[in-house]
């Protein structure tokens, strides 16, 4: 295995551990963004062709996107084989939907062909080139179509749960923190053409029964356990030691900052 087929392998083995606990705890907390990111490309009628969600998870974008766009094919991905398990039972009301396994940095490469638009939440910033990545997704945009992606930028909050929690690992894993990408994202889309309608930061409240809970899911059933199973269970305990030290006791209201960008091919 090469050094990006591992990567891609313990992050696919890392989502299929989360994929449970991830439609239990994050994907009622992240409906608000999921939401926003479908409104922006059924607002306005789209080209023919199928809508692509890459990233898709379980699939929660279904509920939208069924609800504004009946009877159009939607085509999710996803590398992790958990999450495409629980996005097909999600799926199995809905005849043109399907799951496809695989990386979606590329969907060309399925064999997708052009699609009336692109709509995908908080997977792009785990991608190896996310820059590469949304290049890719807009040039299966047919003309007109449109491209929704939200993601999580390098400052999500100034103080909260998500920034505390960055910190106390990058303490550890100083690498972890590269995201010049993110200022190549609008410029390699407007090299194909395509043409920036919103470029916004969009935050909703968010609330945790207390820090420990928050830690727990994050580790267990969010992005962070790909490293978790990584690095061992003595490494998330010294983690989980300090990030608990540091933070407040009892609930946890924090308002998280993710990153749209919206564009029509
Ligand atoms: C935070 S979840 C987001 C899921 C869903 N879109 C949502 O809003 O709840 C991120 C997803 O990205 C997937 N993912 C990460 N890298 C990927 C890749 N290269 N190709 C396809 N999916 C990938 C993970 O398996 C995981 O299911």
């Amino acid at each position: 295995m090469t050094g990006h087929s591992e990567r891609l392998a313990r992050l696919a083995q890392g989502w299929d551990e989360a994929a449970k606990g991830y439609e239990a705890y994050y994907v009622p907390r992240f409906a608000p963004w999921v939401d926003a990111a479908v409104r922006a490309i059924t607002a306005r009628p789209l080209p023919d062709g199928p809508v692509l969600v890459p990233c898709c998870g379980t699939l929660p974008e279904l509920d939208a996107l069924s609800e504004h766009l009946p009877d159009r094919e939607i085509i999710g991905i996803d590398l992790s084989r958990g999450m495409v398990r629980r996005a097909r039972e999600r799926a199995t009301r809905y005849p043109r939907v399907s799951v496809v396994e695989g990386d979606a940095s590329t969907p060309a490469a399925h064999g997708l062909g052009r699609s009336a638009a692109v709509v995908s939440v908080f997977g792009l910033q785990q991608l190896p080139e996310p820059d590469m990545a949304i290049q890719a997704w807009a040039r299966n945009l047919r003309p007109t179509g449109r491209l929704s992606v939200l993601f999580w930028p390098r400052s999500i909050e100034a103080d909260g749960p998500f920034a505390r929690l960055s910190e106390v690992v990058r303490r550890h894993e100083p690498s972890s923190g590269d995201s010049s990408w993110e200022d190549r994202l609008v410029p390699s889309l407007a090299a194909l053409g395509t043409v920036i309608e919103r470029d916004e930061q969009l935050s909703f409240p968010m609330s945790h029964p207390d820090a420990a809970t928050f830690f727990d899911a994050h580790t267990r059933s969010g992005p962070l356990r790909p490293l978790a199973d990584q690095r061992g269970d003595a490494f998330v305990s010294r983690l989980r030691a300090e990030f608990l030290r540091e933070s407040p006791a009892g609930e946890w209201h924090h308002r998280p900052s993710a990153r749209h960008i919206v564009a029509r091919g």
